[in-house]
């Protein structure tokens, strides 16, 4: 039976402040991550989704109004999961070139991907999360509100940015834009988005 687990961090904890500090990565990893794991574990015991994998348990539950309990926790799970792996200390620098080609493609230039993506993250009403994906062999900027991703769209998630309070309040406070274009700025991990192209 699958039982999740949470991941360790490539970096530690006070390695991405002060753009994220440790005392957020503290609640945001330990115990939110922590909690959505725990929740889905209680859920899926016992039942046939213990048997499937995280995204089966996601389309699955997406689809079913009963499971939205299920559904929050495990998508939660898998955006966070993606979350970690898109930072990294001292992040952005160049884009590598093939990521930074396909981008120029589908949005014009960087630039125009970038305020398409802040402005994702600025528009989304309360809690949610905005991404990069790929849909149909385009990329493309979305929202989604609260555990929500783009995979139940059908499309893949290549990058995402948490836009729940417990992601950037202790740190912002309020500001989400100036968190959003620091997350782009200084965390984003180029390298980890080009790898989820293939
Ligand atoms: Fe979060």
């Amino acid at each position: 039976m699958m039982i999740f687990e949470l991941p360790k961090l490539d970096y530690t904890k006070s390695a991405l402040a002060p753009i994220m500090s440790e005392e957020t990565l503290d609640l945001h990893h330990g115990k939110h991550h922590q909690t959505y794991i725990t929740n889905l574990n209680n859920f899926i015991k016992d039942t046939d989704m213990s048997k499937m994998t995280l995204e089966e348990i996601i389309i699955n539950s997406s689809k079913d109004k009963a499971k939205i309990g299920v559904f929050n926790n495990a998508s939660q799970h898998w955006n966070h999961l993606l979350f970690w792996k898109c930072m990294k200390p001292n992040g952005r620098g160049a884009m590598p070139s093939k990521l930074e080609k396909r981008i120029v493609s589908d949005f014009g230039s960087v630039e125009d991907f970038k305020k398409k993506f802040i402005q994702a993250g600025i528009t989304q009403f309360g809690s949610g999360w905005s991404w990069l994906s790929i849909d149909n062999g385009k990329l493309v900027v979305d929202k989604t509100p609260n555990a929500e991703n783009t995979l139940v769209h059908n499309m893949k998630p290549i990058l995402g940015c948490d836009l729940w309070e417990h992601s950037y309040y202790v740190d912002y406070k309020n500001r989400r834009p100036e968190y959003l274009e620091n997350f782009f700025e200084k965390l984003i991990n180029w390298e980890f988005v080009e790898s989820n192209l293939d």
